[in-house]
């Protein structure tokens, strides 16, 4: 059976099939039963199906079974749902959870039972009570932190450390904008570029969503959805332009984000991925560098690095991951029709198990 697959598997074009097929088959069952979201077709939110008998994941020598707490919400997921990714049927969705370490693989150093974790990808799931994650992709969750706040850390704040410090290379002193502050990722990038002493211009597109930006530090706030806007931010660097631009909506912004960015300055695109027509020549004279960001290909040391300084962060105070709303898990459809019909972003939506 299993060469058969292997077969299968050996004629697959994607490399992301290659983890789904692994996530799917390598699905060991203990014989104890949790409850879960389960997706069997594609679709919208409604696919999202509550389940009460699901097998609970043995951990495998080098993963952790994660008790689930609180399961963050990233808006991957909902295109995951919908099939736009090649992705393996049935599946739990999900890679951010935070909660309470209940067993682990016999090879696993880091971690035992007890501790407060948070993970930044899973095996199995999130969706669900229990989580099993190879002990490299899970962080200890710092006592000051509720586990909801562990939850909404995963795949934001991971992806904005990686944009700023890593794609970006911000230093200190310089001035950073980050065009969609009030979100997951943008809420996280304030926190990480204010803590690397960086002025950081943020923006949002409704009122409630100007205050927290403002309330999280951000030295300037900006409305993108008002006309003129990126003339104001011109002005508040006196005609200079920004160093670094962290973009959330590249297929709307790049053409702004290469008239605002300033000479050797940095665009990094987190999401949008549609067409934009954009002045090529604005790259020659700033000579800028236009690049993304892809969380889920970062490299085993990268991870690492992130996980000690999510853990510095934690410790120092200055990661507080903002909790827009909750939903109880057997609520996920709402949770994702939340996050397509969102009238501003207020940083995550979180799912309690
Ligand atoms: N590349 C990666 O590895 C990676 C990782 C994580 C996330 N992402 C992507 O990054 C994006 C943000 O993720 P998230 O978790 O922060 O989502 P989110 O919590 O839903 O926030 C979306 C953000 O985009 C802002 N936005 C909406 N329209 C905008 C516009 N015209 N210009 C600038 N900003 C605008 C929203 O502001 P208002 O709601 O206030 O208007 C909000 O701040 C998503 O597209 C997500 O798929 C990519």
């Amino acid at each position: 059976m299993f060469y058969y697959k292997l077969l299968a598997l050996l004629k697959l074009k994607n490399p992301q099939t290659l983890f789904w097929f692994y996530r799917k088959n390598c699905f060991k069952r203990s014989g104890i039963t949790m409850k879960a979201i389960r997706v069997s077709k594609f679709g919208g939110p409604e696919v999202l199906q509550y389940e009460e008998n699901v097998d609970v994941p043995k951990p495998k020598n080098t993963e952790v079974l994660v008790k689930v707490m609180a399961v963050g919400v990233n808006p991957v997921e909902t295109f995951i749902r919908a099939g736009q990714y090649d992705t393996e049927l049935p599946f739990t969705p999900g890679t951010d959870a935070a909660g309470i370490v209940e067993n682990v693989g016999s090879s696993v150093k880091r971690f035992k039972k007890g501790d407060r974790v948070l993970t930044v990808r899973s095996r199995s799931g999130a969706y669900a009570e229990y989580t099993a994650v190879d002990e490299k992709f899970v962080c200890q969750l710092h006592e000051r932190l509720s586990f909801d706040q562990g939850a909404a850390m995963g795949i934001p704040f991971y992806t904005a450390y990686k944009c700023l410090m890593f794609r970006a290379d911000a230093k200190e002193g310089e001035t950073v904008l980050i065009h969609g502050a009030s979100g997951g990722v943008g809420t996280a990038c304030i926190q990480i570029a204010k803590a690397h002493g960086m002025r950081v211009f943020g923006t949002a597109g409704s009122g409630a969503g100007l205050e927290l930006v403002k309330k999280l530090g951000a030295d300037a706030v900006f409305n993108h959805k008002e006309k003129g806007y990126t003339d104001k931010i011109m002005a508040a660097t006196e005609g200079d332009g920004v160093d670094v631009i962290v973009e959330m909506m590249a297929s709307t912004n790049l053409q702004k984000d290469l008239e605002m960015i300033n000479y050797h300055g940095r665009i990094v695109n987190v999401g949008g991925k549609g067409q934009v027509k954009i002045n090529p020549g604005l790259t020659l004279g700033k000579e800028c560098i236009i690049t993304g960001v892809a969380i889920l290909s970062s490299s085993e040391a990268d991870v690492m690095k992130m996980h000690n300084a999510m853990e510095d962060g934690m410790k120092e105070g200055w990661i507080n991951p903002c909790v827009n709303k909750t939903f109880p898990l057997a609520k996920a459809s709402q949770a994702h029709e939340e996050i397509a019909h969102n009238k501003g972003a207020l940083g995550k939506i979180i799912l309690r198990t």
